[in-house]
């Protein structure tokens, strides 16, 4: 499956089939885990899956997660070493292990809370001092039958227009884009991107080559906010703008294009107070001139 299809087919499941994942597809999962350690921005990362355990739904109520995950078999956890750029590298990496085992036909929901001094974390093995579990993911047999994931789909499918989501050189224009741009798919493939709350924070500036990412945080999330400060939940918008660019770069590379990420500030004016700079996609071509 390309990477399009497997970001069509993504959607967050909270009811599972109440029966294990098959021991060779657990295997191929903690495999392809384990290849997953480095981050585009230079963080490191672990991942493993973990067996739910009796208490877990209340547990994941109490540290701050929100909609009801009925009947998940395990979780995916991890954890990543403090840096600049650690929550988005976070959202990268375990994104792509969501739409690898979306392609496993397995169901996934993101949950965002505060891990770190919890049941969670035990049974990862702990973490070491520098290190955060920001997220953790449900997963298991996709329980819900086709109507409750078609209600799903539709209640998590609205999706902010793409005119107020891409730019062109600044943000007071609008992107153009035709069907036929090859950015096409990958811009769609950001607009299709699960987030916190469904609040779609990721906003992209192109500038020739140059993909700017930015955040435009929602009030009441992020540093300073009281969800933050009182409950010292993650920073789970800057996870979101992790995960957009992973479908961006998954889907370009599906699209015969390369590039490569760098943290360089290219000095756009910002729409407001609530928005910052993130990262920039670069694409390849303009990198060999
Ligand atoms: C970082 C992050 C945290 C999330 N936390 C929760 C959560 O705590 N509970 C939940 O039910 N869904 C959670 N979600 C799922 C979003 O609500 C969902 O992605 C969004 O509504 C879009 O729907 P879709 O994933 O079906 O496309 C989270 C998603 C992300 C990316």
């Amino acid at each position: 499956m390309t990477a399009r299809e497997l970001i069509d087919r993504r959607y967050s499941c909270r009811i599972y089939v109440d029966q294990p994942i098959a021991d060779e597809d657990q295997r191929r999962l903690v495999d392809y885990m384990a290849t997953k350690t480095d981050g585009p921005l230079g963080s490191r990362a672990r991942f493993g899956l973990i067996a739910a355990a009796s208490g877990d739904a209340s547990a994941l109520k109490r540290l701050g997660t929100y909609g009801f995950i009925k009947g998940a078999t395990g979780f995916l956890v991890g954890a990543v070493r403090r840096g600049p750029k650690d929550l988005e590298d976070y959202g990268y990496l375990l994104e792509e292990v969501i739409l690898h085992a979306t392609g496993m036909g397995l169901g996934t929901c993101w949950l965002g809370g505060t891990f770190t001094r919890s049941s969670f974390v035990r049974r990862f093995g702990g973490l070491s001092r520098d290190e955060t579990m920001p997220a953790v993911v449900s997963i298991g047999l996709i329980g819900d039958d086709g109507t409750e994931r078609i209600r799903e789909r539709e209640e998590g499918s609205r999706r902010l227009p793409s005119s107020e989501l891409f730019f062109q050189r600044s943000f007071g224009e609008p992107l153009r884009i035709a069907p036929d741009d090859w950015y096409a798919e990958p811009l769609e493939a950001v607009r299709m991107a699960p987030s916190a709350t469904n609040r779609q924070p990721w906003r992209i500036v192109r500038d020739g080559a140059a993909w700017h990412f930015y955040l435009r945080r929602t009030k009441g999330y992020g540093k300073g906010s009281a969800l933050f400060t009182v409950l010292r939940i993650a920073d789970l918008q800057r996870v979101d703008l992790g995960i957009a660019m992973c479908h961006f770069e998954l889907v370009a590379h599906d699209c015969g294009r390369a590039g490569s990420w760098v943290v360089s500030d290219p000095g756009i004016p910002l729409p407001g107070r609530d928005a910052e700079y993130v990262a920039t996609w670069i694409a390849a071509s303009s990198l060999s001139g």
